[in-house]
């Protein structure tokens, strides 16, 4: 029965509107029913086709009942149905994309449902893999994104300090791990067996005592120790320094910045005094937590 887009429908009484679009069957590929979009109110009700069905030339759409029974049929929703290709056609319907519909699948017509089905399994899919790609997934990222070392390195024994207010330097050596690479590093510190006098006046400000992690929280408290390690880095930019024992003074030889043995600086570009060190004393031996602070700024970042 070639029912035919636009094609006028009347029942046995009155003409009651026109076919606006066809719904076939998923598995005979049948027209199993009609849209009929009604003159009275413009309303779209789906018709079954049917026995009571006749098609005439004109064309013309004649349903063998009465206009009183479209009252029982129901409206169309577009959500219901889903388009079907158009060119399996015979091209005499002359029917466009849209105008041929097929009814969804009952699963298929919940979307809710389907989304939560959709979601469901993708959660449960990531719980059964999680524990399977955690382990590459923290060696890859974690090395990127671990905090600063706070491990104390031992810098020598204590008797290297013999001298109250004599700066002596000390080598040690790092191996930092940078992401995925282990480095050897050679570095300097200056030690210094500190009088009650010295420790005074460079820990006369906490911010000199306490040390912190990023978080803020403090790590270690230069408390009870008489010893004194500053970074071995000047703060201006991060040349090696020197201690001068005529003049009582560190030197940088980079652009002469001068500091007094308390660390203040008295002359020279250095944006603010020597970087003091977390320290300890630990079986007879001086030990540091080996931070690094930005150069070039008046307060102490931590970089390293
Ligand atoms: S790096 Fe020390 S004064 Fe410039």
């Amino acid at each position: 029965m070639d029912i035919q887009i636009k094609s006028r429908v009347k029942c046995i009484d009155r003409p009651v509107g026109e076919v606006s679009r066809l719904i076939l069957s998923q598995t005979t590929r049948e027209i199993t029913d009609m849209v009929v979009r009604l003159d009275a109110d413009g309303r779209e009700i789906v018709v079954p086709v049917d026995g009571n069905t006749s098609v005439r030339p004109g064309p013309e759409v004649v349903l063998l009942y009465p206009v009183d029974r479209l009252e029982g049929m129901p409206g169309f929703r577009r959500g219901d149905w889903e388009e079907v290709e158009v060119a399996e056609f015979a091209p005499h319907l002359h029917v466009h994309q849209g105008e041929v519909l097929a009814k969804f699948p009952a699963a298929e017509r919940d979307l809710s449902r389907r989304r939560f089905f959709f979601w469901a399994s993708n959660a449960i899919g990531a719980l059964i893999t999680l524990p399977l790609v955690w382990p590459v997934f923290k060696y890859l990222i974690f090395p990127l994104y671990k905090g600063f070392d706070n491990a104390w390195v031992r810098l020598g024994k204590a008797d290297r300090l013999p001298i109250a207010d004599s700066p002596v330097l000390l080598d040690f050596t790092r191996t930092p791990k940078e992401a995925y690479m282990v480095n050897t590093v050679k570095k300097t510190a200056w030690g210094v067996k500190a009088s009650p006098d010295l420790l005074k006046e460079v820990y006369k400000g906490d911010p000199e005592r306490v040390f912190k992690e990023v978080d803020g929280k403090p790590i270690w408290e230069n408390k009870g120790v008489e010893y004194i390690v500053y970074s071995g880095k000047c703060p201006h930019l991060g040349c090696a320094y020197r201690w001068d024992e005529a003049e009582k003074r560190f030197i940088c030889p980079c652009h002469l910045s001068v500091f007094k043995l308390n660390g203040e600086v008295v002359s020279g570009p250095a944006p603010r005094r020597l970087d003091t060190l977390p320290v300890r004393l630990a079986d007879g031996h001086v030990e540091i937590i080996d931070a690094e602070y930005k150069a070039s700024e008046h307060g102490k970042k931590r970089i390293v």
